[in-house]
């Protein structure tokens, strides 16, 4: 699965995202190692905090299939579908990643212009806190 690839998928997918409040639509594509796709939205709420990103909707959709290893996600958004500018994952789906990634697992962002940027998720969330600081359970 190419960058451009992954990124189409992303885009197809953020045509569900639910946003009443905002109006940005996310989509993102969560390639494992195994080469399946899991795809996922921003789903808003009323209430505001209950709302759940692309990204992580991606992730949890996936582990809960049973998926646990991750190649790559890319990610696009903006407001009503406009994909003009990069739109990075927030810290919390940075956790949520570092939860199940490596430190090179790839976060790829997409433009409508085709431009897409690739980092690894050490770039992104350094000296992070992650399952091997919890050894006691
Ligand atoms: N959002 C995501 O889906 N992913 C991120 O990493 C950042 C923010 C969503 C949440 C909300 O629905 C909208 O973008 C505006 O914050």
């Amino acid at each position: 699965m190419t960058e451009t690839g992954l990124i189409a998928l992303a885009k197809k997918a953020s045509e569900s995202a639910y946003v009443p409040y905002s109006g940005y639509t996310v989509g993102a594509a969560l390639l494992t190692k195994s080469g399946k796709v899991y795809t996922g939205v921003n789903i808003e709420n009323a209430s505001y905090t209950p709302t759940c990103c692309a990204e992580r909707t991606a992730f949890f959709k996936a582990v809960s299939e049973g998926e646990k290893e991750f190649e790559a996600i890319a990610v696009v958004g903006g407001k009503k579908g406009d994909f003009k500018d990069y739109f990075p994952p927030c810290g919390v789906c940075r956790q949520v990643m570092r939860e199940f990634c490596g430190d090179d697992f790839k976060i790829i962002l997409g433009k409508d212009s085709g431009e897409f940027m690739v980092y690894n998720l050490i770039e992104l969330l350094p000296e992070s806190f992650g399952p091997e600081f919890i050894k006691n359970v």
